[in-house]
């Protein structure tokens, strides 16, 4: 049984990656994989709790970082190794890349320090492909002006997710072959037929 496939979907907040997650699901089902849909923080009944401590909790910054890390060793030991090992394809709404964007760039906590997590909870895994959906801020603050009620992260100020955004970007330089930059200023549809490219592209193995 071959490994299945492991995909992430990541952006600062008002991006508009999770839109995108379901068309992926189906994109893939249709080619014959069994899905795995899941996101982080959460993913488990537990890091489901986490995440709702997370999202509303004030808390030190390395408290924060530690709380996202506890959860996905939870959510990768039940979840998302099992699902891989099983040949399933597994597609998360957001994953390591979001600590050091967000608790990294927005929090300022050293980049160092969230490596040392990583390689603890997660020293062989990493995402086949993460799609990065990329706008300025002033557009994703007006998409989240928008909604209902903003969470915790959702509620920061513009120098926040201007350090969120600079943090992706940069891990996008790093590792250009496994995170895609979408623009996700383009119309829908655009953008939907860019993400289903690239996931043609990694089904295909191109
Ligand atoms: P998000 O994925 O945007 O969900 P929703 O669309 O329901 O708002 O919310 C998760 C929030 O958690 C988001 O603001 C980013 C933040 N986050 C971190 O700060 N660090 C992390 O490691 C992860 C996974 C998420």
């Amino acid at each position: 049984m071959a490994r299945g496939k492991f995909i992430t979907f990541e952006g600062i907040d008002g991006a508009g990656k999770s839109t995108h997650v379901n068309s992926v699901a189906e994109q893939l089902r249709h080619a014959g994989h069994v899905v795995v849909s899941t996101r982080e923080p959460g993913g488990t009944a537990l890091g489901e709790k986490l995440r709702a401590l997370l999202l509303a909790e004030p808390m030190h910054l390395e408290t924060e970082a530690l709380l996202m890390f506890a959860a996905r060793r939870e959510h990768i030991a039940q979840v998302i190794e099992p699902a891989l090992a099983r040949g399933e394809w597994v597609i998360s709404d957001r994953f390591t890349d979001a600590s050091f964007a967000y608790q990294g760039g927005g929090r300022h906590l050293s980049l160092e320090k969230l490596a040392v997590l990583e390689h603890w909870v997660h020293p062989e895994l990493q995402p086949d492909l993460t799609l990065l959906f990329d706008v300025p801020i002033e557009v994703a603050r007006q998409r989240l002006d928008a909604e209902r009620v903003l969470d915790k992260f959702e509620q920061e100020k513009s120098d926040f997710f201007k350090a969120t955004r600079d943090v992706y970007l940069q891990r996008a330089a790093q590792f250009p072959n496994r995170i895609r930059v979408i623009d996700s200023t383009q119309p829908l549809e655009t953008v939907r037929l860019h993400v289903e490219e690239l996931i043609q592209q990694l089904i295909e193995h191109l």
